[in-house]
């Protein structure tokens, strides 16, 4: 991989791996590694899924009352990690600001979901202690009591935005000699482009 073979927007290139990747046959080449902090610095990372890339930004859906919700309210910046194990190996990593998407957002994909995992949203609050699977199976029966097929928008499930300012790409190479890329936001609103020592 050479600097002509990647194109000027970060973003683009993105789509162009993601796009790749699915070709590939990797499995769930949306799935990606959230990492987070608190006040305090403490780091904390899980899977989600990546629900669009764009111009704007990396946009996914979660409870805002979870952990991960809890860190972004006191911390608001992240990184996403991306890795696609089939040929050709790569690696996207992608850091920045996150900042909440308007509830109207939010309300246009929730009802994108199948019915229970609406209902599930209302019948988990994500990242607290439940004494047992019961517990879980009545609240989720309540949901169900309680919204019927159309349950709305919990106050505490929505999605957030990540407006990238770094980016990096990685490609697998021989002698573990591999191919590292780094665009950083610079001022003017262009991109820096690096090659870094694998
Ligand atoms: C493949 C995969 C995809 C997932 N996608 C999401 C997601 O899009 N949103 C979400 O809230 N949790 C998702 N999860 C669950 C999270 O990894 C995590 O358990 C949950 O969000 C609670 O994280 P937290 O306690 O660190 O906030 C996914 C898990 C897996 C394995």
């Amino acid at each position: 991989m050479e600097r002509p073979d990647l194109l000027p927007d970060p973003t683009a290139q993105f789509g162009r791996w993601l796009e790749e990747a699915q070709a590939a046959g990797v499995t769930m080449p949306d799935a990606m590694t959230l990492a987070t902090a608190d006040a305090g610095g403490r780091p904390s990372a899980r899977t989600v899924l990546l629900k669009g890339a764009d111009a704007e930004g990396f946009r996914f859906f979660t409870n805002t009352e979870s952990r991960k919700g809890r860190e972004l309210a006191e911390n608001p910046r992240a990184a996403l990690v991306f890795h696609w194990q089939q040929e050709p190996r790569r690696q996207v990593i992608v850091s920045g600001d996150v900042e909440p998407l308007s509830r109207e957002e939010s309300q246009a994909y929730f009802d994108t979901r199948p019915l229970g995992s609406r209902l599930g949203a209302w019948a988990s609050r994500q990242s607290s202690v439940v004494p047992d699977r019961e517990a879980l199976e009545r609240a989720f029966a309540e949901a169900e009591a309680e919204h019927g097929d159309d349950p709305p928008l919990p106050p505490w499930w929505g999605g957030y935005l990540l407006r990238p300012a770094r980016f990096e790409f990685w490609q697998n190479r021989p002698n573990r000699l591999h191919d590292r890329f780094r665009y950083t936001r610079v001022p003017d609103g262009g991109w820096l482009l690096e090659r870094l020592a694998p």
